[in-house]
């Protein structure tokens, strides 16, 4: 069988964040709140000019210099988002044009909440595998601003960011096996955003069970088509890494994870189960969402690149579960085996290093940059290289004859 997956990923977050001390004092919320019961303590804020065709540039970019990767070598592009900048034209339009992307190269958007993304990871794996160029190679992007709006909720758990990922045979980061994986998706209402509304409209509590269903659904069919006989699933990877909208819900998922691999044993061995699995297995994966909140579609994905730079050496070989959830609802849980010499590809991630670069801005400064519109901005071109960056190479200029502006 071919061996096809991920030779290398990049991420790309906004320049400035918010604290969620300075949110928790602005809104008379406890910061335990923020800090012990969501397990957040920043959000990256998207300044006005960015967007998710720039977010989407910036990180493909970043993947496409230090692969050495001409752009025309790119024979398929899916961007994965539900932060689109049109109802027609897809932000995979923008970045082919900013990136230089070939003519002959299929390109497309791809929606499904935050699900989205592992459908174009899945989709470029398998056309990769089935094509007759050996040297062909799929682009693989996820890009959202998580924005619910002022003083709700959904409020402490928004972030903004991409992942970029280089699907080719012979991978030299993870492979995927298509094959290999466990489905589920069902109808239901717990986040969705009609036609028109700038923020979503979520039933959180409910969308958090919605997700605890999918994953026991997606589990038991992985499970299934395993063939594994009775054996435990969690007893066959070394890591798993959960779809994140906040810190905390990957501690919901992988207690329920556990219950359901353990399910004969008492309430005292589950829980010293869940405690050891969760430190090993788990929490090495969570340092992004700490500090960036939510990136919808790259999510889970930002959980692999956490789990990968504060494993290094030691992911080498290993087996790490995914399991990627969107609302509305899809699930996936798949599998990525970690190559053997991944170290190196790891010491280029430098995502702790664009953490630090990033600037710490008040609760007036995100009001005002959230409650603009991008009708509202209006940069020359010359006015904008000082936005710019060793992370940050393209930026929104504002909008002329409805045609956005990117330099
Ligand atoms: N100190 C410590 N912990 C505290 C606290 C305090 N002062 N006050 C509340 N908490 C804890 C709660 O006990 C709860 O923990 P638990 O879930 O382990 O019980 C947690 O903080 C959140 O509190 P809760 O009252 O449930 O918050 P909320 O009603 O404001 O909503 C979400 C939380 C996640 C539902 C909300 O942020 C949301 O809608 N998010 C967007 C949708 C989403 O992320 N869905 C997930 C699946 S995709």
């Amino acid at each position: 069988m071919t061996d096809v997956g991920v030779t290398d990923i990049s991420i790309y977050v906004p320049s400035y964040y918010l604290t969620h001390q300075d949110l928790a004092e602005a809104r008379g919320v406890p910061v335990d709140k923020f800090h012990i019961g969501l397990g957040n303590f920043k959000m990256s804020i998207i300044p006005n000019w960015e967007d998710s065709v720039t977010m989407a540039a910036n990180a493909a970019y970043q993947l496409l210099m230090k692969t050495g990767t001409d752009p025309k070598e790119i024979r398929q592009m899916v961007v994965s988002t539900e932060s689109g900048v049109d109802y027609s034209k897809p932000v995979a339009s923008y970045v082919q044009e900013l990136l230089g992307i070939g003519i002959r190269c299929r390109i497309y958007e791809v929606k499904h909440a935050c699900y989205g993304g592992t459908a174009g990871l899945i989709n470029s794996v398998d056309r990769i595998a089935r094509t007759n160029r050996e040297s062909e190679k799929a682009l693989v992007i996820m890009t959202d601003i998580a924005h619910y709006g002022f003083e709700n909720s959904g409020e402490p758990t928004q972030g903004a960011g991409a992942v970029a990922m280089l699907v080719e045979r012979n991978p030299k980061l993870f492979s995927v096996d298509t094959t290999q994986n466990g489905v589920y998706s069902k109808s239901v209402f717990d986040f969705w955003r009609p036609s028109g509304h700038v923020v979503p409209i979520v039933d959180g509590h409910y969308s958090i069970e919605c997700y605890l269903k999918a994953l026991e659904e997606s589990a038991m069919d992985l499970k299934e088509n395993l063939q594994l006989n009775g054996r435990r699933l969690i007893e066959t990877l070394d890591y798993v890494v959960y779809h994140m909208p906040f810190c905390n819900m990957a501690k919901k998922a992988h207690r329920h994870f556990v219950q359901l691999e353990y399910k004969d044993a008492d309430n005292a061995e589950r829980e010293k189960r869940f405690k050891e699995t969760f430190e090993k297995m788990v929490e090495p994966g969570l340092f992004g969402v700490r500090e960036v909140g939510n990136i919808y579609t790259g999510s889970v994905y930002m959980g692999l690149v956490s789990l990968l730079e504060s494993e290094r050496e030691e992911v080498e070989g290993k087996k790490v579960g995914i399991f990627s959830y969107g609302s509305g609802c899809g699930a996936e849980f798949l599998i990525c085996n970690i190559k053997e010499n991944a170290q190196k590809l790891i010491d280029g991630l430098n995502f702790k290093k664009q953490l630090d670069r990033r600037k710490k801005i008040s609760i007036e400064h995100y009001t005002h940059i959230y409650s603009q519109k991008p009708q509202d901005v209006r940069y020359f071109p010359q006015e904008v290289r000082h936005f710019k960056d060793e992370y940050t190479q393209f930026v929104f200029t504002g909008i002329k004859d409805h045609k956005r502006q990117y330099v």
